[in-house]
């Protein structure tokens, strides 16, 4: 694992990271994950695409994601994907648009070649009310949500594929061999564009959802 971690601005406090030239051979990562054998079914999961039926990591990666999030990580495999693959094209159905993770933490490793890249992670407000990050408990109360949970089902996952619903804020460019680290539960975001005719020219990505310990 190489690159430098630089640390990025996010709406609401949020913590994230971005670390360009992840892995030392990305090429044959991306390898490892188009050659990969067994994926789910297309639109199992409630993104757009599909993803692989296990993940792909290591110790150094595990090591490298602590040292950037700086505490110990709790990965629980039968909860949370863990250095799945995933793979979608231009046209795939996206049941989920804009989100926000049941993790604490979320990875994506973009591993498209920049040339068939196009947008990445979007980061998004919400229109009315007016939110540019998930509120702190004291507002989400204020606002009438009991819990985090209740927010999630009641405000955000109904209005996920509402494009009136949200403005998009930023986009951090899905650009090869970077990986983005950040506090999914806090910020609104989702994927900012789907590409691509063939799995070649497809967004792959890798996907790490973890907790700190
Ligand atoms: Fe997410």
């Amino acid at each position: 694992m190489t690159g430098n971690v630089k640390e990025l601005r996010m709406p609401g406090g949020a913590r994230a990271f971005i670390i360009d030239g992840v892995y030392s051979k990305p090429d044959l990562v991306r390898e490892l994950g188009l050659r990969a054998q067994k994926w789910e079914e297309p639109g199992a999961g409630k993104f757009a695409g599909h993803e692989t039926c296990r993940g792909y990591y290591n110790h150094a990666l595990v090591r490298r994601l602590e040292s950037i999030v700086g505490a110990p990580i709790r990965i629980d495999e039968k909860r949370l994907v863990f250095g799945r693959f995933r793979l979608s094209r231009q046209g795939d159905i996206a049941p989920t648009g804009v989100h926000i993770d049941h993790s604490g933490w979320a990875a994506i490793v973009y591993l498209t070649p920049d040339e068939y890249v196009r947008g990445g992670l979007g980061i998004y407000r919400s229109v009315d009310p007016d939110l540019d990050a998930v509120p702190d408990e004291r507002t989400l109360k204020e606002l009438g949500y009991t819990s985090l949970l209740d927010f999630d089902l009641r405000f955000v996952t109904t209005r996920s594929t509402d494009t009136r619903a949200w403005r998009l804020s930023d986009v951090i460019p899905g650009r090869y061999n970077r990986m983005v680290v950040f506090e999914g539960c806090k910020v609104f975001h989702g994927v900012s564009e789907l590409y691509g005719d063939i799995a070649e020219r497809g967004r792959l990505t890798q996907n790490f959802f973890f907790d700190l310990a």
